[in-house]
């Protein structure tokens, strides 16, 4: 069979909205696909062999309400069609939306909506209704949903756009869009565009593009419109179709077209003497109708440039400032003119105008401040020679009151260590003591002048002394230790180079001489401040000490010169090849040497003598503890703290029986105060020593528990004021010469054989111990 195609006119009710070429083909699926989808293939009749199938009127209208009964959109058609077939449909909305009846009739049951689903694809297939057997292959189609005018054009919400003030007639100011739902292949979803209102300023195309229709559009006047816009489908076609409004904000952006003006014709500020340069004075308001970005005024000063500067200030004002301190004394007004300029980028019509202030006057006043004195130079530069002076005047500072009242000054230095004084009424400075370049070559002083007013005010200046040189101080010797010689130099060999240092400055050429003629060295000058020592015989020894001392003489070559003599030692030495030193023979530092040696020496002996002694001490002490009892080391204390109190102390002598005993001779050892006293008494009398060993030794003999015979050394001890008199071996003498050694008791137990062998009695110094 042949395959046929279906054309087919649309209408709306009342009018022909266009012509829609619907194809139905009986063919393969994909190609049935292809066809709908290429305008081009619409037209064309397209045959296919071995096919049975037929399609009639296969496309619906959108938004019908379903009809009782059902209306019918097409038929199947087969060739193989008999009574006992039947067709089944299957697909989109088959059996649902679209249903086939026994005779192949395709019927819809449901309103559609194109703008939900534009086509259908279904497949059909005719199968023998008792058997099922299919009685010819699937086939597909498709149902197409024909458009109508049911959707309005809608506008994005909050549309807005912006052009420039004064821009040229016809620049673009935005493009607008309405979308509508609708086939826009048809005139249901084409869309015009309509201005509503603001068509004296502004134009809009079929694209909805704005434009504008004047160049006098102006921020200053209006600075945003808002227009209203329609957008309708079916374009060209009155009273019909779909529409929608909306507004639209055209905001209109500022250029620099106003110039800047000033607000006032005069300003006036007041403008303190002592405001420091850089000092903000004030504002000179303008007046520009631009944005403050576009604003760009630009200020001329017309007199006192020097004085007064003026800028834009951050709100595109004009900022006077000070360019240099003012002096109220000086000047106490400043009057003089400013002008503002502006350039724009186009002129606005208020730029015009007779009334325009673009030159404004200021006026300043200067106002009177009290000032510090002001010293004729902040920095005073003198200088003075170091050393003895005639004249003490380095120089003078004055300063001035710089204010009308014009106060008398006082000058001082306030530093106590300052080596200067000022006058306090002339400012004369003077030295305090003499100067010394070398110790310290400059000195900064500072001044200080303030009004004789109490309260008056201060202020300061900087004095800078530098102090001036004279030859005073002598040359002295440098490199003296690089000079020595070597046992095997030949005869002319340089043997060292000296130099010469001077602590003043600038003290020309040293010139060097060899004070005393040396048969050994000789000396040269080089001319550069060094001279060259050369040896004039060789023969030197490391053996022979004998010290090679050069005197040399070294003048500064500087007002008044200055000389020194200077010892230069030269050390002998033993040496390798090339004059390296193996060693040398130092004689002044030899003798160094052996006089430290002997200190240390000395030292080590003195250490030794007292570590001996302490540890004989320690000994000595050690055996007391060892061989004495506690009760006797008592005893000895109790008789060192009586005789602290000498003839004198009553308490601890009976004196009476003292006297007694001299005055009759006779004693009694009976009931004394102590023992102690009464041992004393016949000795005391008598000066004489035999009595009181007498005594003692009766003691001994007949009171085994009286002390022991040591203690005698207790006497001597007495002093001169003791009626006992010395015990001085010269006094005693003529009591015998056995008594003489007394004192080798108070030796210690190691004199103790000694003791006993110049006439002490064996048998009590044995008891004593
Ligand atoms: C018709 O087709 C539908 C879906 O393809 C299927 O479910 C149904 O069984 C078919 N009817 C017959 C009688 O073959
Ligand atoms: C246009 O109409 C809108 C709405 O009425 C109004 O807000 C707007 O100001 C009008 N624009 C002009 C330029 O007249
Ligand atoms: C100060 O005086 C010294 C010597 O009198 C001179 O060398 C120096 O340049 C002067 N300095 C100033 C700052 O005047
Ligand atoms: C003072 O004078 C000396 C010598 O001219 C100079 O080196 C120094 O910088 C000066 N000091 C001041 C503070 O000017
Ligand atoms: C010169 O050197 C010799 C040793 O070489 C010495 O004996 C003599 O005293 C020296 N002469 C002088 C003037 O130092």
């Amino acid at each position: 069979m042949m395959k046929q195609s279906a054309w087919r006119q649309m209408t709306e009710p009342g009018f022909w909205a266009g012509v829609l070429v619907v194809l139905c083909t009986l063919s393969v699926g994909a190609d049935v696909h292809q066809a709908l989808k290429t305008p081009s293939m619409l037209s064309k009749v397209l045959q296919r062999h071995k096919r049975d199938w037929k399609w009639d009127k296969l496309y619906v209208h959108e938004e019908m309400p379903p009809k009782h009964p059902p209306e019918k959109i097409g038929k199947l058609e087969n060739t193989y069609f008999t009574p006992s077939a039947r067709y089944n449909l299957s697909g989109d909305g088959a059996n649902k939306i679209f249903t086939v009846n026994d005779n192949g009739d395709i019927l819809v049951h449901a309103k559609l909506d194109r703008e939900e689903k534009s086509i259908y694809r279904l497949t059909a297939s005719l199968f023998n209704v008792d058997s099922k057997k299919q009685l010819d292959q699937d086939d597909s189609f498709v149902i197409v949903v024909l458009d109508i005018n049911d959707n309005s054009p809608v506008f994005p919400p909050d549309i807005s756009g912006s052009i420039s003030e004064s821009s040229r007639a016809g620049s673009v100011v935005m493009s607008v869009k309405a979308t509508d739902a609708d086939d826009p292949t048809t005139q249901n979803g084409m869309v015009g565009y309509k201005l509503l209102n603001g068509t004296d300023l502004f134009s809009i195309n079929y694209n909805g593009e704005i434009r504008t229709l004047t160049s006098s559009l102006d921020r200053e006047k209006q600075s945003q419109y808002l227009i209203a816009i329609q957008a309708k489908d079916m374009p060209g076609v009155n009273q019909r179709g779909n529409s929608a409004t909306t507004i639209v904000t055209v905001n209109i952006n500022d250029i620099n077209d106003n110039i800047a003006t000033f607000k006032s014709r005069e300003y006036r500020f007041n403008v303190k003497e002592d405001s420091e340069p850089g000092y903000q004075i004030g504002v000179l308001a303008v007046e520009d109708k631009d944005e403050i970005q576009n604003k760009d005024p630009t200020f001329t000063i017309h007199k006192f440039g020097e004085v007064f500067d003026i800028k834009q200030s951050n709100t595109k004002d004009g900022a006077l400032s000070l360019k240099v301190p003012l002096d109220y004394e000086t000047l106490k007004a400043y009057v003089f003119s400013v002008n503002v300029d502006e350039h724009t980028v186009s002129k606005s019509p208020d730029n015009r105008g007779p009334n325009l202030l673009t030159r404004a006057q200021v006026v300043i006043n200067v106002i009177d401040v009290d000032e510090p004195p002001v010293f004729s130079q902040t920095l005073y530069n003198f200088s003075i020679y170091e050393g003895p002076f005639k004249n003490p005047i380095i120089g003078a500072v004055s300063a001035k009151d710089p204010d009308a009242t014009a106060y008398k000054i006082r000058y001082s230095i306030e530093d106590p260590n300052c080596p200067v004084v000022v006058d306090p009424v002339q400012g004369h400075l003077s030295l305090k003591k003499q100067l010394d370049r070398e110790e310290e070559s400059s000195y900064t002083i500072q001044v200080t002048a303030h009004e004789d007013v109490p309260n008056g005010l201060k202020s300061y200046a900087k004095v800078n002394l530098t102090v001036l040189d004279i030859n005073d101080n002598a040359p002295v010797l440098t490199n003296g230790n690089g000079v020595y010689v070597c046992e095997s130099d030949k005869p002319g060999t340089i043997i060292g180079t000296v130099g010469a240092h001077d602590k003043d400055e600038n003290s020309g050429r040293f010139r060097f001489t060899l004070a005393k003629k040396s048969s050994n060295f000789s000396l040269t000058d080089n001319r550069d401040n060094t001279a060259s020592i050369k040896l004039k015989q060789g023969g030197f020894s490391t053996e022979h000490s004998v010290e090679h001392v050069l005197e040399i003489e070294i003048a500064d070559g500087g007002t008044p010169e200055q000389k020194s003599t200077e010892r230069l030692t030269i050390k002998v030495c033993m040496c390798q090849a090339e004059r390296q030193v193996e060693y040398c023979m130092a004689y002044a530092q030899t003798g160094m040497s052996v006089s430290a040696i002997l200190a240390i020496l000395l030292c080590i002996v003195t250490i030794l003598v007292i570590v001996i002694l302490m540890v004989l001490r320690r000994r000595y002490q050690k055996e007391v503890l060892v061989t004495k009892s506690s009760g006797e080391i008592h005893e000895q204390l109790v008789r060192y703290d009586e005789e602290g109190g000498g003839e004198m102390d009553t308490n601890g002598y009976d004196v009476s029986i003292l006297s007694s005993a001299c005055n009759d001779g006779s004693f009694r050892p009976a009931t004394g105060p102590s023992l102690y006293a009464v041992v004393k008494k016949p000795s005391a009398c008598k000066g004489d020593m035999a009595m009181m060993i007498e005594v003692k030794k009766d003691e001994a003999d007949h009171d085994r528990d009286g002390i022991p015979y040591d203690t005698l050394h207790i006497y001597g001890y007495e002093g001169s004021e003791s009626l006992a008199g010395s015990l001085s071996s010269l006094d005693s003498s003529s009591s015998g010469s056995n008594l003489d050694y007394d004192f080798l008791h108070e030796w210690g137990p190691r004199f103790r054989t000694l003791a006993q062998l110049y006439g002490v009695d064996g048998s009590d110094t044995d008891s004593s111990d």
